[in-house]
């Protein structure tokens, strides 16, 4: 079912300007009116026209986009119209990566094509492979992600030409491929360990973690169903409509700049603790926490205002973040395979104690996205840095066909906000030599 852009000849907004006494009639799209309409509105003719003020874009659309749907209320994730649990369920995370980028589901031509660009761009140039060595002992493998993802823009300079389809293609094949490599050769950096060239005959996820956790074997084969789980993970965290990784992506991109050089402002963005970071403070809670005994204790220091229940509520979702659920089954399938974490147990006594308690019910609080991924990444042993490089490398398809809707946008400008300006104006220059003497 597709979501046509709505407005009939009753759906205006009529606004008076009290300051003129003179009304306007804006027509209302998909339940927004035009900012631009709003700049007709001025209290003489050489005054500029009304703007809005919107620190964090808490209430401004920047686009039109078809790639993913949220009802926060409801609770619901649809990438490209499908829903998320049967994404995560009966897809892969490269078909997932195909439906993002092309706007539908692959056949089966097209998608043994695509898996076949995929692995075979996994390796990187040489010379990556130097300057990453380049870096400090302990430098965190997000900034060597990000630092890496912008210096491919200096081996592909055709990526540039981003007017042309093939071309813009051929990177975005490229940007897939390799983000597990370079994520896992920053992981192997701060460990010490030599780099581990891809192994093309294993899949996007299985070769992901032969290239962090292969040693002198011959061959690397990880656990089916750990494989599977993180497979799930990264369709998990493939797109998230127009949340601040992704903004920056696109507000980088309209520049016109090569996708590498948007793609690593993206990754910058999510190196933020506001963005990438609440899983590990999870896990922290949880330590704290220590027994199922001492729950009702900490419950009520979160209802005292002493503490936060991590993991817990999100700006968008009012109902239970539907990844969560999903990564609450994959968390009790690693643990199969990993053996079982106690810190699971108190997570869902936890999560069962606060569903049950008005404090958390009268505010809408349900467990997000990090409630338990944290805990899955610790069963995989990744220090807890490697977090959002994991989130990165699943978030680059999302990255990318955001970017490309951005392109191919004829509305889309080079974004530029307006501002308020409240400094000082037409001060008299004095020059150091007078202000000094
Ligand atoms: N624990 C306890 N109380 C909470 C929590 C929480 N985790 N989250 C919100 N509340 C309370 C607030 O104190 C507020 O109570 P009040 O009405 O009595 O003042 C009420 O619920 C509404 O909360 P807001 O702060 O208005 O919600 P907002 O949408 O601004 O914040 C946020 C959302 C930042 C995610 C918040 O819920 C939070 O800090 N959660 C914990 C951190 C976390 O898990 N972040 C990951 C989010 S998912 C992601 O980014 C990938």
């Amino acid at each position: 079912m597709s979501n046509e852009a709505s407005t009939s000849g009753n759906e205006t907004l009529t606004i008076r300007d009290n300051r003129t006494g003179h009304d306007y009639e804006i027509p209302i799209t998909d339940g927004t009116i035009a900012a631009k309409d709003l700049g007709q509105i001025k209290a003489a003719d050489d005054q500029p026209g009304i703007a809005t003020y919107d620190p964090g874009f808490v209430n401004t659309a920047s686009c039109r986009s078809a790639v993913t749907y949220i009802d926060g209320e409801k609770g619901i994730l649809e990438y490209r119209g499908y829903p998320i649990e049967q994404l995560a369920e009966k897809s892969s995370f490269l078909e997932v990566a195909y439906l993002l980028i092309h706007g539908a589901l692959p056949t089966k031509e097209e998608m043994d094509a695509w898996v076949h660009e995929i692995t075979y761009h996994t390796f990187v140039h040489e010379n990556v492979k130097s300057f990453m060595e380049g870096f400090r002992y302990d430098a965190h493998p997000m900034g060597m992600l990000m630092a890496s993802v912008g210096a491919l823009s200096t081996f592909y300079p055709d990526a540039r030409n981003i007017g042309d389809p093939d071309n813009r293609h051929m990177q975005m094949v490229r940007m897939i491929a390799k983000m597990p490599t370079l994520g896992a050769w920053s992981y192997r950096h701060a460990q010490g360990k030599p780099f581990i060239y891809p192994d093309n005959d294993l899949g996007y996820t299985a070769n992901f973690l032969s290239m962090l956790f292969k040693m002198s074997e011959k061959k690397f084969e990880a656990d089916e169903r750990l494989v599977k789980a993180l497979d799930v993970l990264f369709i998990l965290h493939a797109d998230h409509e127009q949340n601040c990784s992704t903004n920056a992506v696109r507000s980088v991109g309209s520049s016109e700049v090569d996708p590498y050089s948007a793609v690593a402002a993206g990754v910058a963005a999510l190196y933020g603790p506001l963005h990438g970071g609440a899983n590990e403070a999870v896990l922290r809670m949880l330590r704290r926490i220590g027994s199922k005994s001492e729950i009702p204790a900490f419950i009520e220091g979160v209802k005292n205002g002493n503490e936060k229940l991590m993991g817990f509520g999100h700006r968008v979702y009012k109902n239970y973040d539907p990844r969560a659920k999903i990564i609450k089954k994959s968390a009790e399938d690693v643990f199969e395979v990993t053996g079982t974490n106690p810190l699971l147990d108190i997570a869902k006594e936890l999560e069962k104690i606060a569903l049950e308690d008005d404090y958390f019910v009268s505010r809408k609080l349900y467990p997000n996205v990090d409630f338990y991924s944290g805990l899955i990444y610790e069963a995989f042993e990744f220090p807890p840095e490697m977090f959002t490089v994991l989130f990165a490398i699943g978030r680059t398809p999302g990255w990318l066909a955001q970017w490309l809707e951005l392109v191919q946008d004829k509305d889309q400008k080079i974004a530029r906000p307006k501002q308020i300006y409240t400094g000082d104006r037409q001060l008299t220059f004095v020059p150091s030599s007078e202000r000094w003497a």
